[in-house]
């Protein structure tokens, strides 16, 4: 329990983090990465170089220190950092380094401003928040290891087929080694796979593309230009390669309540967004709600799944489906070309407002989403979306 006196002080440097919160986690992240190079394989140096996890922590730095007299208003905020956490394997013994690294970093971007009565408040409020985390996440790794099929860390999986879905994006269908059974997932979820290039270890997320309850784990990747993980998997591996994988987290997942009381669905995404819109669409589409997808690709080359969103579309008259490219090729025919834009979602989406929209793409496409689902009249809780990558603001005035 804090007491008053720390949480007055907290909430007294929150006007100083606004205004040097990213120079504060790029410090951080500076100090921590040369004196505990043991956490360095957990990050992605991309999110690094983009500013991305910076910025994200800086965002959950701040809000953690404008709401800590009344912690439920975060609540929003921590599932996604811990199932992020979770899949990635962050455990308990992690956040003392943390910790004394984030207070070494206010210490030496705030000087002297950083008096003893601050530094002390901020290590008991790391300390609490670093329990409701550990917390949580020992929840997660406890339900994914005693689920049928379930494991805790890594467990061995083999490439057992590798299927090319375009020009860029390939899926890999993954088997225990072990033999064992698998876990259900929900869909929209995603693991982690780990592996070691030139010495050097890294682990990536990636969504499972296809609903719970086959005989393989699926996922589908896109080949990143310049990109080493996305690389590696299309260039080297081969079907009976070993991947060391953890199990699937995350919390962009169909809405329960909304599922129970027959809501309609609709998915609009973006290239390689596509992969867990396509595990909740096929989890769903024999229930015969109302269900409309909206894929926007480069071209037919780019596009991923339209064999099999077309054969579902045949199947259930209940799903409607729609392309747009914005560079088609002269043999392609999509529903439309160019942008996506106001006028085209309102014609494609469904009549009436109940409805759950979820959408997942490029972050250029995904704030234009954003801002015509809104303009458009749809209501913010019926909104979902997820990164590809740390969050990041839709909204360019948040
Ligand atoms: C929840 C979640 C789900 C995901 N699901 C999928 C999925 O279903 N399918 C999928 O394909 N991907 C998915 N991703 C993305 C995936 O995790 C990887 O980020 C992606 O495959 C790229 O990884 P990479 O190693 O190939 O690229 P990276 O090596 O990480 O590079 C990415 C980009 O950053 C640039 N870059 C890298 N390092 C630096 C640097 N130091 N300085 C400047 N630029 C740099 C690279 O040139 C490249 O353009 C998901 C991510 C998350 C968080
Ligand atoms: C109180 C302490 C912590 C807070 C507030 C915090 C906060 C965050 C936030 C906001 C994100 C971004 C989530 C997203 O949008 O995807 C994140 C991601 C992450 N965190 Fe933490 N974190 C804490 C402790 C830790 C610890 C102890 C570790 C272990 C070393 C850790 C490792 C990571 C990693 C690896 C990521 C993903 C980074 C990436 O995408 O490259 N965090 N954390």
């Amino acid at each position: 329990m804090l007491s008053a006196s720390t949480i007055a002080t907290v909430k007294a440097t929150v006007p100083v983090l606004q205004t040097h919160g990213e120079t504060l986690t790029r410090h951080f992240y500076a100090i921590m990465f040369r004196d505990h190079p043991e956490v360095r394989p957990f990050f992605n140096p991309a999110h690094q170089a983009s500013g991305t996890q910076a910025r994200a922590l800086a965002a959950s730095v701040v809000a953690y220190a404008q709401h800590i007299d009344r912690l439920e208003a975060l609540a929003g905020a921590v599932p996604t950092i811990v199932h992020k956490h979770a899949a990635l394997g962050v455990l308990p013994e992690h956040y003392p380094i943390v910790g004394k690294c984030l207070l070494q970093a206010i210490r030496e971007v705030l000087g002297e401003a950083a008096t003893p009565d601050i530094l002390d408040a901020w290590a008991q409020a790391y300390g609490a928040l670093a329990q409701i985390l550990i917390g949580a996440e020992e929840a997660i790794y406890q339900a994914n290891a005693t689920r049928t099929g379930g494991w805790r860390g890594t467990r061995a999986f083999r490439v057992a087929r590798r299927e090319v879905e375009s020009d860029v994006i390939t899926s890999f269908y993954l088997e225990p080694v072990d033999g064992g059974a698998l876990p259900s997932y929900q869909a929209g979820q995603y693991l982690t796979v780990l592996t070691t290039l030139d010495g050097v270890a890294m682990r990536r997320n990636y969504s499972l593309s296809s609903a719970p309850g086959q005989p393989w784990l699926r996922i589908s990747v896109k080949r990143e230009a310049g990109g080493v993980f996305s690389t590696w998997l299309h260039d080297q591996t081969q079907i009976g390669q070993v991947l060391e994988v953890m199990p699937p987290c995350g919390e962009f997942v169909l809405n329960a309540d909304r599922l129970a009381a027959g809501a309609g669905l609709v998915f609009v995404v973006g290239g390689i967004g596509i992969t867990p819109a396509l595990a909740m669409l096929e989890s769903t589409v024999a229930s015969g709600r109302p269900i409309t997808l909206i894929h926007a690709a480069r071209n037919s080359a780019a596009q991923a799944f339209r064999a099999r969103l077309e054969d579902l579309a045949k199947r259930y008259a209940s799903l409607k489906v729609h392309h747009i490219y914005d560079q088609p090729l002269a043999q392609d025919r999509p529903d439309a070309v160019g942008l996506l834009d106001a006028t085209r979602l309102a014609q494609w989406l469904p009549a009436g407002s109940d409805y759950d929209l979820y959408f997942l793409g490029p972050k250029p496409f995904m704030r234009s989403v954003h801002a015509l689902a809104l303009d458009l009249g749809l209501q913010p809780e019926r909104l979902h979306w997820e990164f590809f990558g740390p969050k990041e603001a839709l909204d360019e005035a948040a």
